[in-house]
Formats: structure tokens, C-alpha cells, sequence
């Protein structure tokens, strides 16, 4: 199934696959088989969901010979902290438009982006289109001055980023098969439709039965749903398959305020992964969605043999910050 995705460019800075297993702790606290991917140990640059989408991203990058990255994101975005190391890695360029005040001191990602040598454009404001257009004009300027510029939107949720995502899929339908486990449920943090638009096409690719549900930390559900199927579709026609609506499920009962609000379930949340099962979740993305999850279980939400699959997306650099 994998060498549908061989025709793509492709770096291999993630350590794939993944590793999967059972969340022993937490699933006899919830009398449930709850099971988690790591994609917070996909390795490089201190991993996360993020170098899956740039090793695509990076590789197409680099075909259409450029020598600058622009990239997008809030001052603490994991996506700008990778994308640095790639930049690194790659021998590129990288600047970062960083949306939000710049702090008067670096911390958590925004500290590793100045080690990796990024070069920082501080915005401030929290409109994400602010952010994109001013990074869409400093790329502008870079090719009036002659530098051949690959630019990327928040999280890098390009169809070509999304290929991260299909590939994720192919490997949990792997894993299945070798472990004779089928999971029934993916749940997963959702922010610019990336992570979501690959699984989702990886889910049709393979014709995996279960649901993935997509806990919002960004946005709302009608506004999110809608960009994962824009960008669903783009990245079905890659293979000539389209998607069905049905597939996109998006759940924003957990956002809290708006992103990156603290809420007090993504407090307990993390806490409880921390102290049953070692593993550290953020307080942005992570721990929000599993937040919903734990909700979800604790309102007996999924059938009682179900198989859950809690997709770890990374991000806790964000609880140094
Ligand atoms: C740790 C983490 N998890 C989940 C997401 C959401 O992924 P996507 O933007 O592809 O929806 C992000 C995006 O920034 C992230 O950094």
C-alpha cells in the first residue's frame, strides 16, 4: 500500500513507523481498550505531527530547487520550530513570520527557532490572515532579491503536506493487520486541516472502516469541516479518488475561549496521561483532544469492546514556554 505514496518526493527525517500500544493504565481506569500512536516520537527537532507533512513538503521544496523556507505561525507554532530544523538539515533559508507580541523573553519552540537560525518577522496581531498575507509579501520581496522561495501556510496544511498524513493512515492499517487489532476510532487534535485531510483520504486509500474524529483547537466545526474537505479533495485527486463528506467528522466542544485558551478539562487531561501512563501532552492541541476523548469515555460515547486509537500529535515543547 505504501508505494502508492513512492511517486512523491519524499525526505526521511521522521522515524517511521510510529510506534502503537495500549494504554494499559488508562484503559482499566476506564474499563475500555484505549490505544496510542506516537507521533510525538517521530523524532527530529523533538518531533510531532509536523515532520511528516515536511518531509513531503521539504522534498517538493527541494526538487523545485529553492533555497528559502517562509513559514507561518504563532510564536510558540511547532510547525516554525521543525521547519527550522529542516532549514538546518536541508542547508535552506528559513524565515518565520510569528504571528502575536514578541515576548520580551524566547522560550519553549520560539527559543529553538532562534537556535536553529531562523530569521524572525514578529507580528503582532492574531489574525491568522494578517499573519499569511504578510508572509505571502515578505516572499515577495525575498524573489525580487533574487532568492527562489518555497512559502507555506499555517501548519503546513498543503495537499502536499497532507501526503504525511495518508502515509500515517497506511501504517496504523499495517499495524492492524500484523497485530490483529482493528481500531475503531481515531481521535486526533484538529487546527488547519492538515493532520485530518491525510487521514481521511489515507481512510478511503485503504478502505479502513472506522471513524476519525477531529477535535477542534482552532476553529469551529462548520469553518473546519468545510477546510478539511476543500483540502481532502485536493489531496484525493493526487490519487484520483474522492472523498466523502461523511468521513469528515469535527467535534469543537473542547476549544475552550478560542486557540490556545487554557481549559480546565485539557488541565486534567494532561494530568492524568502524565501520572497513569508517563506521557506528556500540551495544552494547546494535545491535551485538548484528549480531553474529548476522556469526555467521550466517560459519557460511555463509544460501544463497550470499541478500539480507540489516540493519535499523539506531539507539541509538548509547549509545556516549557
Ligand atoms: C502538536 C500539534 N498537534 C496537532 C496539530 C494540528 O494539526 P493540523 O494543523 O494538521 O490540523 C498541530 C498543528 O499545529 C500541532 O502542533
Amino acid at each position: 500500500m505504501i508505494n502508492i505514496l513512492k511517486k512523491f518526493p519524499k525526505l526521511n527525517y521522521s522515524l517511521l513507523p510510529t510506534p502503537i500500544h495500549k494504554l494499559e493504565n488508562l484503559s482499566k481506569f476506564f474499563g475500555a481498550n484505549i490505544y496510542c500512536k506516537r507521533d510525538d516520537m517521530t523524532g527530529f527537532a523533538f518531533g510531532g505531527n509536523k515532520t511528516r507533512k515536511l518531509d513531503y513538503l521539504v522534498a517538493e521544496a527541494i526538487a523545485q530547487k529553492t533555497d528559502t523556507l517562509v513559514c507561518v505561525g504563532a510564536n510558540q507554532s511547532n510547525f516554525c520550530r521543525i521547519a527550522s530544523a529542516y532549514g538546518s538539515a536541508c542547508h535552506l533559508d528559513v524565515t518565520l513570520v510569528l504571528g502575536g507580541k514578541k515576548p520580551p523573553v524566547a522560550t519553549g519552540n520560539l527559543m529553538l527557532d532562534y537556535l536553529f537560525g531562523a530569521r524572525i518577522t514578529h507580528i503582532d496581531s492574531e489574525d491568522w490572515d494578517v499573519w499569511e498575507n504578510e508572509a505571502i509579501r515578505i516572499s515577495e520581496d525575498l524573489r525580487k532579491k533574487g532568492k527562489k522561495v518555497y512559502w507555506m501556510p499555517i501548519g503546513g496544511s498543503t495537499h502536499t503536506g497532507a501526503l504525511g498524513y495518508v502515509e500515517c493512515m497506511i501504517e496504523i492499517t499495517d499495524y492492524s493487520k500484523r497485530h490483529k487489532v482493528d481500531f475503531d476510532y481515531i481521535i486526533h487534535a484538529t487546527g488547519s486541516a492538515g493532520t485530518q485531510s491525510g487521514l481521511v483520504v489515507g481512510k478511503q486509500l485503504t478502505g479502513w472502516k472506522g471513524e476519525i474524529i477531529g477535535m477542534a483547537v482552532t476553529k469551529h466545526k462548520h469553518q473546519l469541516t468545510e477546510e478539511v474537505l476543500t483540502l481532502s479533495r485536493e489531496t484525493a485527486a493526487m490519487f484520483d479518488i474522492e472523498v466523502n463528506k461523511q468521513n469528515i467528522k469535527v467535534d469543537d466542544n473542547y476549544i475552550g475561549k478560542c486557540y490556545g485558551a487554557h481549559t480546565k478539562k485539557a488541565e486534567d487531561a494532561i494530568k492524568l496521561f502524565a501520572r497513569k501512563e508517563g506521557i506528556l501532552l500540551d495544552n494547546v492541541y494535545t491535551g485538548k483532544a484528549a480531553s474529548g476523548m476522556l469526555d467521550y469515555l466517560s459519557k460511555k460515547h463509544f460501544e463497550k469492546n470499541a478500539n480507540i486509537l489516540f493519535l499523539h500529535t506531539g507539541g509538548n515543547i509547549q509545556l516549557f514556554k
